[in-house]
């Protein structure tokens, strides 16, 4: 799990995470959550992008996994810039305050991420 901060005033920006899946090794959920103050400036797209580097490069992920509420533009956006593919739609699976909501599911494989990008998340991402 990471906490995002701006990075000349420190202020915190929001979080990412990569949750490992059960019953396998390399496949990763990911997450990511900005404070709603930050909305709408490229950090939920920046966070999900940083995840794709962090999971194929660091922890030599063969899949990642996302998902999202239908109708959670942000996220769902965020994901396809990044890369992933839609994979789905379960109808009905939330309920909240009495209202339904969809769950799409998206997925991204190692082999599917060309080297052009990787490359480019690299020069981006990995500041050591
Ligand atoms: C979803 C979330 C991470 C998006 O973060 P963000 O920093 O606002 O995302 P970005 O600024 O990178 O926006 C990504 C794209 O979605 C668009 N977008 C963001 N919020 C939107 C909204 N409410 N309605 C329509 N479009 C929206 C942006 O304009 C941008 O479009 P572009 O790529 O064409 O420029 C943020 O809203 C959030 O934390 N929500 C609560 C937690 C959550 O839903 N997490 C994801 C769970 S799967």
């Amino acid at each position: 799990m990471f906490t995002i901060r701006e990075k000349d005033s420190g202020n915190f920006i929001g979080q990412c995470a990569l949750l490992p899946i059960e019953f396998t090794n390399g496949n990763y959920l990911i997450g990511y959550q900005i404070d709603d103050t930050q909305w709408r400036k490229g950090y939920g797209s920046a966070a999900c992008e940083f995840l794709v580097y962090y999971g194929f490069e660091v922890l030599d992920a063969f899949r990642l996994t996302g998902d999202c509420a239908e109708g959670n533009i942000g996220s769902e956006k965020a994901m396809i810039k990044a890369g992933f593919q839609p994979e789905g739609r379960q109808k009905r699976y939330w309920i909240k305050n009495g209202k339904w909501y969809n769950k799409l599911h998206f997925g991204l494989i190692n082999e599917d991420i060309s080297e052009e990008k990787m490359e480019m998340l690299r020069k981006t991402y990995n500041k050591t």
